[in-house]
């Protein structure tokens, strides 16, 4: 039985983390409020969003971090990742750099997370076909070899959004 005060079992803190520019903004504007904005603003630091999503029987509330990607607003890079059990690495796959900096970013998310945070890599923008640079074989084998689940989305088109999400957090439950 749930208190009255929360509508959820459990909370959680997922960081989602990649290149400035990859679509992190939109993908949880899309997931948590099924919103997306072309003129979407570079994020400074970090801005907040929850929603709660059912997993079995239990409700389970994700307080997700959506960081920056730019270098300059990353300063308090390792306070992001403090208590995380789940993290959304994120990258563009029309662009080539986005990818090759994948490496960069889970050696962070090693350096700051524990050793049981789950990480999901996220493939995005998939609805710009012509301009993909990275094909999905390429995006599953890095993935598949640095031990983690891939999914590609678009979140112009929503496009597995939900599924990322959760799929994340059902493997941390
Ligand atoms: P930082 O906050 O600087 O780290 O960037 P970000 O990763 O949050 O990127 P953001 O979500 O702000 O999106 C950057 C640009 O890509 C915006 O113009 C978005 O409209 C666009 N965008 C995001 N997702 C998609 C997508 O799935 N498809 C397409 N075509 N454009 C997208
Ligand atoms: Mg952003």
């Amino acid at each position: 039985t749930r208190s009255p005060f929360v509508d959820y079992d459990y909370l959680i803190k997922v960081v989602v983390v990649g290149d400035s520019g990859v679509g992190k903004s939109q993908l949880v504007a899309r997931f948590t409020r099924n919103e997306f904005s072309t003129n979407s603003r570079q994020t400074i630091g970090v801005e907040f969003a929850t929603k709660t999503i059912q997993v079995d029987s239990r409700m389970i509330c994700a307080q997700l971090w959506d960081t920056a990607g730019e270098e300059r607003y990353r300063a308090l890079a390792s306070a992001y990742y403090r208590g995380a059990v789940g993290v959304l690495l994120v990258y563009d796959v029309t662009n080539p750099k986005s990818f090759q900096n994948l490496a960069h970013w889970l050696s962070e998310i090693k350096a700051f997370t524990i050793p049981t945070c789950q990480v999901l890599m996220v493939g995005n923008k998939i609805d710009l076909k012509g301009m993909r640079k990275i094909s999905e074989p390429q995006g599953k084998t890095f993935a598949n070899t640095n031990g983690m689940d891939y999914v590609e989305t678009s979140a112009l088109e929503c496009l597995n959004v939900d599924i990322s999400f959760t799929t994340l957090v059902r493997g941390i439950y």
